[in-house]
């Protein structure tokens, strides 16, 4: 049996651990930075293994997979494991047990597929040469990322990790497949903060007030030229206003209006620029109505390069265990991931597994609080991983060991 088909036995062995693994993580989500408990459960699923945690934060570790000659080349594989605050509509077996908590972006599969990948590799020590990291990352979710803090904690350190692999669930693609992209891939992500301080007082005296809630109007509004006036239109950029808070009542103008939103894109320059712009913008709309505001863009993650000769070896690799048919390619992306920290320091690849199945009604997209999958993707997240891992120390070596494969 060649090696592909070895991984996919044993990843098919292992389903019902990987569906109960998923299961429990699922319904016991926590928060970015809070993952005291997930953490503790994945020290003990790897304890099975044998390996210990090794701890770099407080919720965030790793674990070395050694093969052959464990010192000749050293590669990550990473997932991240906290969930988000929204309360789960699901109705399922295994709901959030956390109020207002939810594994709504996949995180609990992310973790399962490495505890699996983590299985299968621990079952073929003998079969490659060079380290595996296992890294599980806490607060992907939140600034300032749990990937920048491991990475200055000294995750990619002793010994030098020379690449990267991340996986992440994608509910456009149906379950079974994948998908890949090299070269650019997903857009920096920062965070719009702004308070608008006017003077409250009752809403059948406006003229006595400041009014805050229409400053805010006007703000939202205007802030969408930064975009369609101000961008290049050559370079994909997003702005959205996704909280605002004017705690007022049908008489009530309020003292303040609060506003959170996001701005994405895809250059640095122009990054830099939009933040400056989008300050002064509140700022000189809030002071022609006399009031005040502070306006203040909070830097979130970089872009996602995916390096393109371990992006298209990767994606070859994957048509090897999968088939031609089950690989897709990927369009830009404008979300954030904190993975782009990992793709500024070392080679990185980030792909999708796909999750979908129409039939079943499992269509819901990231972030919402119907969010589920097709279990049947954790066969295919873990096996995968485990063999993108061990095709990467392989070619490493030119080893003639992968021959021939079934598709
Ligand atoms: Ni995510």
């Amino acid at each position: 049996m060649n090696l592909s088909e070895k991984i996919k036995q044993l990843a098919e062995q292992h389903f019902d651990d990987l569906v109960a693994t998923r299961r429990h993580l699922h319904s016991h989500p926590e928060l970015s930075f809070e993952e005291y408990e997930t953490t503790k459960f994945i020290a003990q699923k790897l304890q099975e293994n044998g390996y210990n945690l090794h701890a770099i934060t407080e919720t965030g570790g790793y674990i070395d997979i050694q093969g052959k000659n464990p010192g000749s080349k050293i590669i990550a594989l990473r997932g991240d494991i906290d969930a988000l605050p929204i309360m789960e509509q699901n109705d399922i077996d295994y709901k959030s047990q956390n109020d207002g908590k939810m594994h709504a972006c996949g995180h609990d599969v992310h973790t399962t597929c490495l505890l699996g990948a983590v299985r299968i590799l621990h079952e073929l020590k003998d079969e490659f040469e060079g380290t595996i990291r296992c890294i599980f990352q806490p607060g992907e979710e939140r600034l300032p990322g749990g990937a920048s803090i491991m990475i200055k904690n000294g995750v990619l350190q002793n010994p030098k990790v020379e690449k990267i692999l991340g996986q992440h669930v994608m509910p456009l693609i149906d379950a079974g497949k994948v998908g890949f992209r090299s070269g650019l891939y997903m857009a920096s992500a920062d965070e719009i903060h702004i308070k608008v301080l006017g003077k409250g007082g009752h809403g059948a005296h406006p003229h006595q007030n400041i009014d805050p809630v229409l400053i805010a109007a006007q703000i939202i509004t205007q802030l969408q030229t930064v975009v369609s006036r101000h961008a290049n239109p050559s370079i994909p950029s997003v702005l959205s206003i996704g909280k605002v808070i004017a705690n007022g009542a049908t008489n009530i103008i309020p003292n303040e209006v609060t506003m959170e939103g996001t701005f994405r894109t895809y250059d640095e320059e122009w990054r830099m620029r939009a933040h400056t712009l989008i300050e002064k913008m509140c700022n000189d709309i809030a002071e022609s109505h006399g009031a005040k505001c502070e306006a203040e863009v909070r830097k979130g993650y970089p872009f996602l390069r995916n390096d393109e000769e371990l992006s298209n070896h990767a994606r070859t690799w994957a048509e090897e265990y999968l088939g031609a048919e089950n690989v897709e390619d990927l369009e830009i992306w404008p979300a954030g991931e904190d993975f782009a920290y990992y793709s500024q320091e070392i080679p990185a690849c980030f792909y999708r597994l796909g999750i979908r199945n129409q039939e079943r009604g499992i269509t819901s997209m990231l972030h919402t609080p119907t969010f589920d999958i097709d279990e049947k993707a954790l066969k295919v997240g873990s096996g995968l991983m485990a063999w993108l891992a061990v095709r990467e120390l392989l070619s490493a070596h030119s080893s003639p060991k992968v021959e021939e494969h079934s598709n």
